[in-house]
């Protein structure tokens, strides 16, 4: 068997590869492009990609070999999962391993928008910490507000939960019930216009998918509080950026803090990044040892019990595996 790795990720998945058949790895820093992909990943029974790299039917027409795509991420939306499943070639993912570590960063985002932690630790390097300052960089209050949750599944919820530490009252605005959050949270369900409308702190957790594409744009950024904090960990498109960074410069809304932008990268001149109210991290939540490790080694149990003619552990369309 041979396994294409399209960079390098962390060992434990990779040993478990070793152990099962040929691996190759992309060894550049940057991803390949669409022609570089192909030539490396040629002859592969099971590719391991990652959120940088679009699996579409063309990319799969070159590689007919490829019985398996492993995706590095929870996110899928790089891959075409119908073109995917009518050549009978099974997606996976990685959910939950990172459930608990993008909600650390997210609510680290929050925390640190509201309390301009970035601003005013920059400020000391400039030489700019002259005195203690009765009115220098005041933020606002976390404890007690309202945070409104987009997307109450796995990563929102575990959001919603540091938030009850924080005793934040708690809406969220999905299509569905969610039993377990407002049982075990006390989240209330509201309409999104409701929730742009009386959040403190709105944090975005949805899938990109053509319907949350653009969904927060001029008119959801007008209807936020003007002490709103935008927190975005999802997906960079769900968010309009020249509407934000127009809320931002205006002073409509308080503050925004995003782990993902479009496009990723997003160029160092861009103008939300050098606005003081906005905070810009490069994609960076699930960004920990143990967490990139335990990725790893869920991309490489899926993709190996797809060629094993085993079930994976997280398989978006199984029926494939069946057919
Ligand atoms: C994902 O998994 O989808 C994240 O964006 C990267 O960890």
């Amino acid at each position: 068997m041979r396994v294409a790795v399209t960079r390098k990720i962390p060992e434990r998945g990779l040993e478990l590869l070793r152990t099962f058949g040929e691996v190759v790895v992309w060894p550049e820093q940057l991803p390949p492009n669409r022609e570089q992909l192909v030539e490396f990943a040629r002859g592969a029974d099971g590719l391991l990609s990652l959120l940088t790299e679009p699996v579409d039917a063309e990319l799969l027409e070159q590689l007919p070999t490829v019985r398996v795509v492993s995706n590095f991420a929870v996110g899928f939306d790089n891959i075409d999962v119908a073109a995917c499943s009518a050549r009978g070639v099974a997606v996976c993912t990685t959910p939950d391993v990172l459930t608990d570590t993008t909600a650390d960063f997210a609510f680290a985002l929050l925390l640190a928008s509201a309390r301009r932690v970035v601003e005013s630790a920059n400020a000391v390097p400039r030489g700019d910490w002259k005195t203690w300052e009765p009115l220098g960089y005041l933020g606002l209050d976390v404890a007690g507000a309202t945070l409104g949750v987009v997307g109450m599944g796995r990563i929102g919820a575990a959001m919603a939960k540091r938030a009850t530490g924080f005793g934040m009252r708690i809406l969220y605005s999905d299509a569905i019930v969610r039993t377990d959050a407002e049982r075990e949270l006390g989240a209330e369900r509201v309409d999104l216009e409701t929730l742009l409308r009386s959040s403190d702190f709105i944090s975005l957790h949805v899938p990109l998918t053509p319907e949350t594409t653009g969904m927060i744009g001029a008119k959801q950024l007008a209807m936020m509080k003007p002490n709103a904090v935008l927190v975005n960990t999802s997906r960079g498109p769900v968010v309009d950026n020249e509407a934000l960074a127009d809320a931002l410069e205006k002073g409509t809304i308080w503050g925004a803090a995003l782990d993902v932008t479009n496009p990723e990268p997003l160029p160092a001149n861009h103008r939300l990044v050098s606005l003081p109210n906005c905070i810009v991290t490069p994609h960076v939540a699930s960004a920990t040892e143990e967490t990139r490790a335990n990725m790893s080694e869920l991309a490489a149990k899926n993709l190996i019990a797809v060629l094993q003619g085993e079930p994976p552990l997280r398989c978006l369309n199984p029926e494939v595996l069946h057919g």
